[in-house]
């Protein structure tokens, strides 16, 4: 105990020091972390919880998930209501973005069997934060469908925003009284290329040539129907906003040539711009260069169709425009070369049908995620490009962080660096004019990476996840968060 609060004073004494004049986050701008369902609940099977496509796959397959690993106990947070506050209140949180088990709250994932167990849980949370004004976010779904939906096709099938729909009604009903931040889909992307396009995620389904793509069209329309449900039916009375969030990192050119800025714009189009367009851009539908080239390989597979799927007009018209903010996952950025063999690091994959050269230079230091590195300004590049590009929309950072190997330990001064130079970045995009809200940090506490399972951490609190109540101690970067929240200043 005295070792942190030594640690805490030297935190304090250092930032008061300082003397350089030092830029203010407004107060009205939300400083806050955020977690989802799975990677930190646990009570896979507890209390009437059904079962989803997360513990379907760790159970059944264990070798995809790098150490064995599963999600049935996770951070423990099922059982741990008042300290997970606790930590929060600690850190003096404005929002802690969290996200809902579908499959705890609807067992099947229909709307027609309410678990009142799992409601009461997500009560149980909501109410204890906002006993201390900690202003809560909820993502709807971050990626842990239940597994009866999975079984007839999951996203795959344009049923899917049906369910999604129901589901989103009931949630409304329960908690949108007090919850006035929405986001429907966590990371269409990574739900779409990475679980049905190849096989970095659940459901690991690997229909290269037309999963991406029939399930970015049937999640863009359960967001838009999650969206307009919101908008239609409960607006008026609870006030509150709705929105997606979609992973955006920074792509800039390699060299100044027109084939890798070509090669560039390509590959934000393929990475963001096939989920983003369709909502942000005036006109909607899917990008018009991505339409074209999978259209033409399609033909010279000999396929009598294109394999991206056209949206008719009434669902291009549901979708576009269907969002009161842009949030934003960021976390790293690439430089990008139209020549494939530019790096031997291993490619980062985008779409089955683009393949692009990126480049990381070894000066940008390396997290535990071979993705993962420290890229000079990437928050400002990403959000003027896509403040430019999408009409200037509100928008949240709704994730930004840093893993560290398990053996890091409590001083993690390497995510301290890296949490300070995203937050000079924050600063720059506010006094740049551009309209950013909030900024969530990832992670409140170490977590189930997904397929690395824990042998990647994201925490600002450590867990100890060889002991069955997952005890969690905050790390130094914890202490420097948290001065950053009290002060409103980043500390150097
Ligand atoms: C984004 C995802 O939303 C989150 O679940 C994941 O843990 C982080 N990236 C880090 O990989």
């Amino acid at each position: 105990m005295k070792f942190f609060l030594a640690l805490g004073f030297l935190v304090v004494c250092c930032s008061a020091l300082s003397t350089k004049q030092q830029r203010r986050f407004p107060d009205d701008f939300l400083i806050g972390t955020a977690t989802a369902s799975y990677q930190i609940e646990g009570a896979w099977n507890e209390d009437g919880k059904g079962e989803n496509i997360w513990d379907y796959l760790t159970h059944n397959n264990p070798a995809a998930v790098k150490d064995g690993s599963t999600g049935d106990i996770a951070a423990n947070s099922y059982h741990n209501v008042e300290r997970d506050v606790e930590m929060m209140r600690e850190l003096g949180l404005d929002v802690y973005r969290f996200s809902l088990s579908w499959s705890r709250i609807l067992p099947s994932g229909f709307a027609n069997e309410i678990n009142e167990a799992g409601v009461d849980y997500y009560n149980r949370l909501i109410n204890e934060m906002l006993k201390y004004g900690i202003t809560p976010m909820i993502t709807l779904f971050h990626w842990d469908l239940p597994q009866k939906l999975q079984e007839l096709g999951g996203f795959a099938n344009p049923l899917a925003s049906i369910w999604f729909e129901d589901y989103a009604r009931v949630v409304y009903t329960n908690f949108g009284d007090r919850v006035k931040h929405w986001i429907t889909i966590n990371e269409p992307r990574e739900i779409c290329y990475e679980g049905y396009g190849s096989v970095h995620k659940a459901p690991i389904l690997n229909a290269t040539a037309i999963g991406t793509y029939l399930c970015a069209k049937n999640v863009l329309i359960a967001h838009a129907k999650a969206y307009h449900l919101y908008n239609n039916e409960f607006k008026d009375k609870q006030g509150g906003q709705c929105g997606i969030t979609i992973s955006a990192n920074s792509f800039r050119p390699f060299t100044d040539s027109e084939e890798d800025h070509a090669a560039t714009e390509l590959r934000r189009q393929a990475e963001f711009g096939l989920y983003a367009e369709p909502i942000f851009s005036e006109e909607g539908g899917f990008p018009k260069e991505l339409v074209e080239i999978v259209a033409e390989k399609s033909a010279k597979e000999g396929y009598p169709w294109s394999r991206i799927p056209e949206f008719t007009d009434e669902e291009r018209e549901l979708v576009r425009g269907a969002s009161d903010f842009f949030g934003v996952n960021h976390y790293t950025g690439f430089l990008v070369s139209a020549n494939e063999q530019i790096s031997d690091r291993p490619t980062i994959p985008i779409l089955p049908d683009i393949t692009v050269g990126n480049y990381i230079p070894p000066e940008w230091p390396q997290s535990a995620s071979y993705w993962l590195t420290l890229s000079p300004d990437s928050i400002y590049d990403t959000l003027t490009y896509l403040q430019k590009r999408y009409n200037d929309p509100i928008f949240y950072i709704t994730e930004n962080g840093w893993s560290s190997p398990p053996t890091n330990g409590l001083l993690d001064d390497d995510r301290i660096r890296y949490y300070r130079a995203a937050l000079e970045s924050v600063l720059d995009c506010l006094d740049a004019g551009i309209r950013l809200k909030g900024y969530m940090a990832w992670s409140l506490m170490d977590n189930f990476e997904w397929l690395e399972g824990y042998t990647e951490r994201f925490g600002l609190y450590e867990v100890d996840f060889s002991d069955p109540a997952r005890p969690r101690t905050p790390r130094k970067s914890a202490f420097v968060y948290k001065e950053i929240l009290r002060s409103r200043v980043i500390d150097h």
